[in-house]
């Protein structure tokens, strides 16, 4: 066997995971328990705008940077080149983390080809935020610093191993002239000196030239991959908030399909196995936008309150949304998983629930499938299905067993891996088939 062939039959495998619809389904949760099967994790995507939680049954844990199986010591961590970094927000956490992973930093790799967040880019959100154009985003400075990116007037990890601290601040000195001649407005940059926040946010950097592994991941990944590791790739958001085929204007910035997960980390695409897809029964979306099968306020306040749905990272009230099978299809369409975990299942705070199965548009036309312009829906046509109360966690209720079973018939090619009943790393219940006809649940393996 030549050599190549050795290293093909070695090479381990990848899997990927994403979130279905908007953001906040449970993904950390489901990456924390499957993660004994995986070497290394990749967060691909994203910055400080993601808020993942993790439960190891005495403490949760919030992440906005680090991947999700950071609780398992011993592993590979890396943030591919698709993430937008903040040192200032990125070093506490880090080493926050090494309270429960005391060897994180020499088992994290970071990109040197992903974006650097500056103050400058925190500045403009919140500028954006406060003031008329409200597009309802994290306040992170997410898509003022992939803007920059996408002008090549910003920096990225790699400028923090290409200069001294010296060198470093007067590169960033002179960024900073360029801005404040095009933005003379934004509050941090109305002045000619260097604000505190900035002088913190240079010392972050120079922290993390000294005690951060910034190296080319991709290089990393692939060679991790032909020693055969097996390898987890993680991304941020959800599919439907992708910056090209989410719901553009309140996208985030970055990709967040599997197909653009597994290419920020740069890995083989004929290497992926599973693509793992999280959603949970019901929606939820943050931002300034209201989707289409929002739930009527009362009902809303009802799921808020018991499935707690506030924000990770802004502490915003979530819009709870009805289970709403056109925005399933569209991104089971733009995201093709073959195995999906359902969460929350255990929240149903109501006798009824509603299904959103067909749109009516304002030509009224009867559609399937979301139109190219949401402005053009009239009406959302529900069907009216039983709750369910999950009295333990050792029986489903049958009708949410029928509840999993239709999503099952809509999406017959796809695996229910999984559902969630609660907030802790095994409080999932595992199907032990998934005939089509009848959805049976093994309880011995929750
Ligand atoms: P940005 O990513 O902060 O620029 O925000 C753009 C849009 O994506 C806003 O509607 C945010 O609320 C939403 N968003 C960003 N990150 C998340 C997330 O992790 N969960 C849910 N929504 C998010």
């Amino acid at each position: 066997m030549d050599k190549e062939a050795i290293k093909i039959t070695k090479r381990g495998r990848v899997d990927v995971l994403a979130g279905k619809l908007w953001g906040d389904e449970g993904k950390g949760k489901i990456i924390d328990k499957i993660a004994p099967g995986y070497d290394v994790f990749i967060r691909a995507n994203g910055g400080g705008n993601a808020g993942h939680t993790v439960c190891d049954g005495n403490n949760t844990h919030v992440l906005h940077y680090i991947p999700c199986a950071v609780l398992h010591t011993d592993k590979t961590f890396i943030c591919a080149a698709g993430m937008a970094i903040n040192p200032v927000d990125f070093m506490p956490e880090v080493l926050g983390l090494e309270k429960i992973n005391p060897n994180l930093r020499k088992h994290l790799f970071v990109s040197h080809q992903a974006t650097l967040i500056t103050p400058i880019h925190v500045a403009k959100d919140m500028w954006r935020e406060n003031g008329t154009g409200v597009l309802g985003s994290t306040k992170k400075g997410i898509s003022f610093a992939y803007a920059d990116d996408t002008e090549h007037k910003g920096f990225r990890l790699s400028d923090i191993l290409k200069y001294s601290s010296r060198e470093f601040l007067a590169e960033y000195e002179n960024y900073r002239k360029r801005e404040r001649k095009n933005f003379p407005l934004i509050p941090i940059l109305l002045n000619d000196e260097i604000s505190q926040e900035e002088k913190l946010w240079l010392k972050k950097v120079d922290q993390m030239r000294a005690s951060i592994q910034i190296v080319d991941t991709v290089k990393l990944a692939n060679e991790l991959l032909l020693e055969g590791k097996n390898i987890l790739i993680e991304g941020a958001q959800a599919v439907l908030l992708d910056g090209r085929h989410g719901c553009y204007p309140h996208n985030t910035s970055s990709h967040t399909t599997p197909q653009m997960l597994v290419g920020y980390a740069g890995l083989p695409m004929n290497a992926v196995r599973d693509v793992i897809a999280v959603t949970k029964w019901y929606g939820t979306r943050v931002g300034g936008v209201k989707p289409l099968s929002a739930m009527e306020a009362d009902i809303d306040e009802l799921f808020r309150q018991t499935g707690h749905e506030f924000g990770t990272t802004t502490g915003r009230a979530r819009t709870c949304v009805w289970p709403d099978e056109l925005a399933l299809r569209e991104s089971v369409t733009i995201s093709h998983p073959n195995k999906l975990y359902i969460t929350k299942m255990d929240v149903c705070p109501v006798d009824v629930v509603k299904i959103a199965v067909e749109y009516i548009l304002k030509n009224k036309e009867h559609v399937s499938y979301p139109p190219m312009n949401l402005s053009d829906v009239e009406t959302v046509v529900y069907k009216e299905v039983p709750g369910w109360k999950f009295e333990n966690k050792d029986s489903i209720p049958e009708n949410a067993i029928n509840f999993i079973a239709r999503i099952k018939k809509l999406f017959p090619f796809i695996e229910i891996a999984g559902i969630g009943v609660g907030p802790n790393r095994d409080d999932i219940i595992y199907p032990s088939s998934n005939d089509l006809n009848k959805i049976v649940f093994n309880f011995e393996h929750s």
